[in-house]
């Protein structure tokens, strides 16, 4: 059925990423922002579902892309976040030995290299957009590529994802897109990444 889509809850409280991503950000980014993707693809799938000629669904594509690319992409921000294993909130951050981890040492050659490269790729959006690590399902590697807009990544199955409007860090970081994506790495769920890795690899 269309139209049936509905904001998924936060796996955790708005003040659990705290201090990295702050209670005000995540109410507003969740409880607006991915809601009006949610309500805006309703409205799409439902008028799509009632046109009756080719020009009138062709009108709708770019509000289906659009807010069906925000509501798939939050759900899963959401679910790659978690609260700091410095801040002693949870296991964010931590990225624990096994696949994933090899994977990247092998890619990238350390941790750090992966997650300077990443935020150089990502802080090179023009505009907003997500950054992202996938795995490119021609050759099974892990790759850093970036999608504009909304664009949900259709090339590679997602990894780790980082939304990188303004709206997902303004308030707290300003203008300074650097420093978000610095502070970011202290709330990624690298548990939830390895699964992901892990089905997109079949380790
Ligand atoms: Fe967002």
């Amino acid at each position: 059925m269309s139209g049936q889509h509905t904001l998924p809850d936060l796996p955790y409280p708005y003040e659990a990423l705290e201090p990295f991503i702050s209670r005000q950000i995540m109410e507003l980014h969740h409880k607006k922002h991915h809601q009006t993707y949610v309500n805006s693809l309703n409205a799409a799938e439902q008028a799509y579902a009632k046109a009756s000629t080719p020009k009138e669904r062709i009108a709708l594509q770019s509000a289906l892309k659009f807010n069906g690319g925000g509501h798939i992409n939050h759900s899963l921000f959401w679910k790659n976040l978690a609260g700091a294993k410095s801040e002693g909130r949870g296991n964010g951050g931590a990225l624990q030995d096994g696949p994933l981890k090899d994977a990247i040492l092998k890619t990238f050659g350390s941790f750090d290299v992966f997650k300077k490269t990443f935020n150089a790729t990502t802080a090179g959006i023009q505009g907003s957009g997500w950054g992202w690590l996938g795995v490119n399902p021609t050759n099974s590697q892990l790759e850093i590529v970036t999608t504009a807009n909304q664009d949900p990544l259709l090339t590679h199955v997602p990894v780790i994802g980082v939304d990188v409007w303004e709206h997902a860090f303004y308030l707290q970081y300003l203008n300074v897109k650097a420093d978000y994506l610095n502070a970011i790495w202290n709330v990624i769920n690298f548990e939830e990444a390895e699964k992901r890795y892990k089905e997109a690899t079949g380790k």
